[in-house]
């Protein structure tokens, strides 16, 4: 009798939701990144400058929000996971796994060098669609630089680090199409 091979289901409820919310904050980091840059170029007084930061800096919050909610999720995927079967630390596994964790790092600290330089500038400068936030950092005319650069800097590393993810998730996709063609074409 041949050995049936044994699948692992990875695609479970709460895996599904993590990359359904994986997806919707790429959604958002597009706008962002590229409202965000234009914004930034625009003279003072140029007309709809004051509504593309109020759209940009509440998109940046939304970011926030669905970050805390993507955590608990990979908590729970993490748990259910790894309580079953610890994984094996390949230097594969590492790579990824370090990969995954510098873009959460970036996912929480580039809004928050945005919200730095935002009230560093000026106390209640952050909306929510509208909807006044309080303010994590007291207005500090000195820190309006180091906000602005920390903010500058951290977006554009992370976008590098987003482009090196999306080559490494597109080269898996790949080659798992190339192995189940092979597969289809040896079971004909
Ligand atoms: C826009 C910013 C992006 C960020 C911040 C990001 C971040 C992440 C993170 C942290 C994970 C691990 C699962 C999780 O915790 O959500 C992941 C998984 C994944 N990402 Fe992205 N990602 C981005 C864009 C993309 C793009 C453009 C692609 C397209 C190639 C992509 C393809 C994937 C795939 C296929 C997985 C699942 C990998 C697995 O099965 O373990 N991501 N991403
Ligand atoms: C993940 C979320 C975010 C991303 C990816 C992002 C990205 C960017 C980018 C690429 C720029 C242009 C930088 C430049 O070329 O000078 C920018 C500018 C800016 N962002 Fe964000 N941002 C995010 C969240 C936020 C948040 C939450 C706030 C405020 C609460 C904020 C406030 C600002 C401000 C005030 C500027 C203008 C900087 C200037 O005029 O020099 N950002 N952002």
């Amino acid at each position: 009798m041949t050995d049936i091979p044994v699948v692992r289901p990875r695609i479970n409820s709460a895996f599904k939701l993590l990359m359904s919310v994986h997806w919707w904050m790429a959604g958002i980091y597009i706008p962002l990144f590229i409202v965000g840059t234009i914004m930034s170029q625009l003279e003072r007084g140029a007309p709809f400058r004051n509504e593309l930061y109020d759209f940009h800096k509440s998109l940046g919050v939304l970011s926030m929000a669905l970050l805390t909610w993507r955590i608990f999720l990979l908590l729970k995927v993490s748990w259910k996971k790894y309580t079953r079967r610890l994984p094996k630390f390949t230097p594969a596994w590492i790579k990824n796994v370090s990969l995954h964790l510098l873009l959460y790092l970036f996912m929480w600290a580039v809004p928050i060098a945005g919200f730095l330089l935002s009230n560093s500038f000026r106390p209640d400068n952050v909306k929510f669609f509208g909807l006044l936030l309080p303010d994590l950092f007291p207005q500090n005319k000195a820190m309006v630089d180091v906000g602005r650069s920390l903010h500058f800097w951290l977006s554009y590393t992370f976008l590098a680090f987003i482009l090196l993810h999306a080559i490494a998730q597109w080269k898996v996709v790949r080659a798992n199409w190339r192995r189940l063609q092979n597969f289809l074409e040896v079971n004909r």
